[in-house]
């Protein structure tokens, strides 16, 4: 595809982040514009492609993928609607970013990787956008020089204002806690081996039943440990924090953002409600750096091998959620394609 032509996308998927891609895609980023819009929900669907010109509503994930002018797929629909879009963009060689989850689940994924290899090329990215983050960039730069020796173990903390209706206790880890699944592999060039979950005592502010905060513990490949604070009722704010434990010295990301302003006898920073403003950059240079790749015809970041190894992990903790101890991740054997 020669570099000069501007990209057709179309968005699968017009709820929160499809609307944000679909803006992000329009006024931030350059190289690319929204052909077509589809949802389920006809309405939703039409109104967002109403507000770009040149760009089609559809109902059906599919037919927006065969659309003519459509060069590339950008997945936002729910987690278990991603196969099938997947397998859609994947039939006409498309190129797709697809919003993590990949799938659901490891039978799932296992399908995609199939698929794609059967291609001879790659053509997924999975939408681990703090990989983007300049924090997160620092943090990975920092642990890749040496400088503090080895890393030992993470802390992370992964804290929601609330959640939506319907948010529930799997969710937690396979929604949620897959984002410090990639992070962990991704910093620490390590797979995950075994995850133990568990549940104290639930805020009196989680929706009645909800197990709300959970605490989970990941073991990895060269004997690491790595813990994650998932709580999806703080009341507070969204707040994302990992801390590094190397052999001489500690880093810490995401305690401060923006300017400390000291007032009625406090000091402090703004936390921002959700991860739409908390990761705007990450989700910028996400998408930037999809088109421009696209653009030269290449595939870089996170691989749908990394979106198998984190279905593989959540998986693993959704049997430690529901049946408590610690549970060992099998994954398959990595193919070279992946390498
Ligand atoms: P949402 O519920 O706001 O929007 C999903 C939309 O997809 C809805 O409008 C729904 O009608 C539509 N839909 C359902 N089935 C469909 C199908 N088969 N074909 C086309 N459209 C369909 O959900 P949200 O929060 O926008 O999440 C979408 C995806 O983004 C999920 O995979 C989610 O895990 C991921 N996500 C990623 C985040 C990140 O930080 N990278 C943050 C939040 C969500």
């Amino acid at each position: 595809m020669p570099s000069q032509r501007v990209l057709g996308v179309a968005v699968i998927g017009a709820g929160k982040m499809g609307a944000d891609h679909v803006r992000r895609i329009h006024d931030v980023i350059s190289g690319a514009r929204v052909t077509a819009v589809a949802d389920i929900e006809a309405e939703r669907a039409q109104l967002l492609a109403d507000s770009i010109e040149g760009c089609t509503a559809y109902t059906e994930a599919a037919a927006a993928i065969a659309a003519e002018d459509v060069d590339a797929v950008l997945i936002a629909s729910p987690g278990p609607a991603h196969e099938a879009a997947l397998s859609e963009a994947l039939g006409r060689d498309l190129p797709v970013l697809c919003e993590k989850p990949m799938t659901p689940d490891t039978a799932s994924a296992q399908r995609i990787l199939e698929a794609e290899q059967r291609l001879g090329r790659r053509r997924i990215q999975v939408g681990f956008m703090r990989r983007y983050d300049a924090e997160y960039v620092q943090l990975k730069r920092l642990l890749d020089s040496g400088e503090l020796g080895a890393a030992l173990m993470l802390h992370q903390r992964h804290r929601n204002l609330l959640m939506p209706p319907g948010f529930t206790d799997e969710m937690l880890i396979s929604s949620s806690v897959a984002h410090e699944v990639d992070a962990t592999r991704w910093l620490l060039d390590q797979e995950i081996t075994a995850i133990t979950v568990h549940k104290p005592t639930a805020s009196s502010h989680a929706p009645a039943g909800m197990n709300d905060p959970q605490f989970v513990l990941l073991e990895t490949s060269a004997g690491g440990l790595v813990d994650v604070e998932i709580f999806g009722h703080c009341g507070y704010g969204y707040q994302v924090q990992a801390e590094a434990v190397c052999e001489r010295g500690t880093v810490r990301i995401g305690d401060e953002r923006g300017p400390r302003i000291s007032a009625d006898g406090r000091w402090g920073a703004r936390i921002p409600p959700d991860y739409v403003e908390r990761f705007e950059g990450a989700y910028d240079r996400e998408v930037q750096t999809w088109v421009d790749a696209t653009r030269r015809g290449e595939i870089t970041g996170p691989s749908a091998w990394d979106g198998y190894a984190a279905a593989a992990v959540c998986e693993a903790g959704l049997v430690s959620q529901r049946e408590g101890g610690r549970v060992e991740v099998a994954l398959i054997e990595r193919p070279e394609f992946y390498e």
